[in-house]
């Protein structure tokens, strides 16, 4: 088995944590969120989910992983040895390997859309509706796609912490940010942008429910990487001087960041094409935007192009940060729980993802009519069990088990670097923990399986 690591930087530390926060969630999930929510309400909402719940429990992973430097189940086992807690630590890993599933999948249509905008297509398509779902009810090509995303991540996880994960977000996160300033501009330069803008800041608090409620939750832990074991995990990874209250609030500030601006990049140029409208679901980027592309940039054949790689090189980088993390948790778990050498724990994680991923890659072709419960195919179940049910009951337990299970002292000393650094908001970190997070997600959880009506 191979010597465990540390990250090399706290630069790395960051950009690495950073790398798995923003993902599809942001590009992807969130303007469709926004667009299906109402708006300017859902992002309050949203920001105030990120502040209460997000950020406390990525301290609370962050403590977890960085006290045992371990795997995220074995640290539940060092903490609370033969307790009922351990089953969190599994649940950790599981859920990565879940998403991980279905992720690669998205993250291979945009390795699809990419290859498009290269050639020029993506700003030519007649029909963009008929030509996304062409492609993705076709049996071959999306699976080729999943397959050759899930082996880029394959070779950056085999190179290990510092040279694979470390190395390649250090190039990749710099690159991410400076696509999204670019787009940002270009689109803010389109006419008619304002209503889009609009549409952005002018909440409608009419609009939220506890079902808006529950999305903005489920998507500040998806988007945040919270519950699944990637941020205990790569904790696990951090010095022990690194500082984990400034490290979540940066991880946290970057990734709404970058959540807003997709939103900017996608939503004026949606307004300023009017026969398109902003809530198309999840197709929002592969359908709405190439017509957008094209109706906007149709004169000017070369920015529409430019536009378009752009935009989709954006989301390919965004996934494979995130499909990085995603399959750390588990590489992690099987390389120390079982002894094995990095490359066989990371082939092992791979080609199970990628068979399962092929059952959610074909729900959207030939496996389309095998339904589960409530009529959901293989993708959508997957896409409901991880973000509705696991996420939430991750959440839930990760909150009880640091604020009432571990040691007060623990905590504090992990927090603070053990007392060389302030932490004045520690009582209301705790409160929330023991108290608030815990109620709040339950309570949203009970009503979304219809409890209370
Ligand atoms: N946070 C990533 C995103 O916003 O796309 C997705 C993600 C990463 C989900 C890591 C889950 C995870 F464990």
């Amino acid at each position: 088995m191979e010597q465990r690591t540390n990250f090399h930087s706290k630069l790395g530390i960051i950009l690495a944590s950073a790398g798995s926060a923003v993902g599809l969630g942001n590009v992807w999930r969130f303007p469709t969120e926004v667009g299906e929510n109402g708006g300017a309400a859902f992002i309050l909402v949203y920001i105030l989910c990120v502040v209460l719940l997000g950020l406390p429990l990525m301290v609370s992973e962050f403590v977890i992983g960085r006290h045992t430097h371990k795997n995220t189940a074995d640290a539940y086992r060092q903490l609370a040895p033969r307790s009922g807690w351990v089953f969190q630590g599994y649940l950790g890993v599981f859920t990565s390997w879940f998403i991980l599933c279905y992720y690669s999948v998205v993250a291979g249509w945009t390795l699809k859309y990419l290859l498009s905008a290269l050639a020029g297509r993506v700003t030519t398509i007649d029909d963009s509706a008929a030509y996304f779902s062409t492609f993705t009810s076709s049996p071959w090509l999306p699976l080729l796609c999943m397959v050759a995303v899930m082996m880029m991540c394959h070779w950056v996880i085999a190179r290990g912490v510092q040279a694979g994960i470390e190395k390649s977000s250090k190039m990749m996160m710099p690159l991410l940010l400076l696509i999204i300033a670019v787009l940002v501009v270009c689109s803010f330069s389109m006419p008619g942008s304002e209503e889009g803008l609009r549409f952005l800041f002018k909440p409608d608090f009419s609009k939220i429910n506890s079902d808006v409620i529950l999305s903005a939750m489920g998507q500040a832990f998806f988007s945040l990487s919270i519950a699944m074991g990637c941020l205990c995990t790569y904790a696990s990874y951090f010095s022990d001087d690194a500082k984990l209250v400034k490290t979540a609030g940066s991880v946290a500030l970057i990734d709404t960041i970058v959540a807003i601006m997709s939103g900017f990049i996608i939503f004026p140029a949606v307004f300023s094409v009017a026969e398109v409208s902003p809530d198309a679901g999840p197709g929002l980027v592969f359908i709405t935007l190439p017509t957008v592309f094209q109706i906007a940039f149709g004169s000017v054949p070369f920015i529409g192009w430019f536009f378009a790689v752009m935009f989709y090189l954006l989301l390919l980088l965004a996934a494979l940060t995130s499909m990085m993390s995603i399959h750390e948790p588990t590489t992690a778990f099987l390389l120390e729980r079982f002894h094995l050498q990095r490359r066989t724990a990371t082939w092992i994680v791979t080609l199970s993802c990628i068979f399962v991923g092929v059952l959610c890659s074909l729900s959207f072709g030939p496996l389309s009519d095998v339904r589960f419960l409530f009529g959901m195919t293989f993708f959508d179940f997957f896409d409901f069990v991880s973000a509705k049910i696991f996420l939430p009951v991750g959440g839930i337990i990760i909150s009880l088990f640091v604020g009432w299970r571990l040691d007060r002292q623990l905590v504090f000393d992990e927090v603070t670097n053990h007392g060389a650094l302030t932490f004045r908001l520690f009582p209301v970190y705790r409160f929330i923990l023991r108290w608030l997070a815990p109620i709040a997600i339950g309570l949203i959880f009970l009503n979304e399986l219809g409890l209370f009506k």
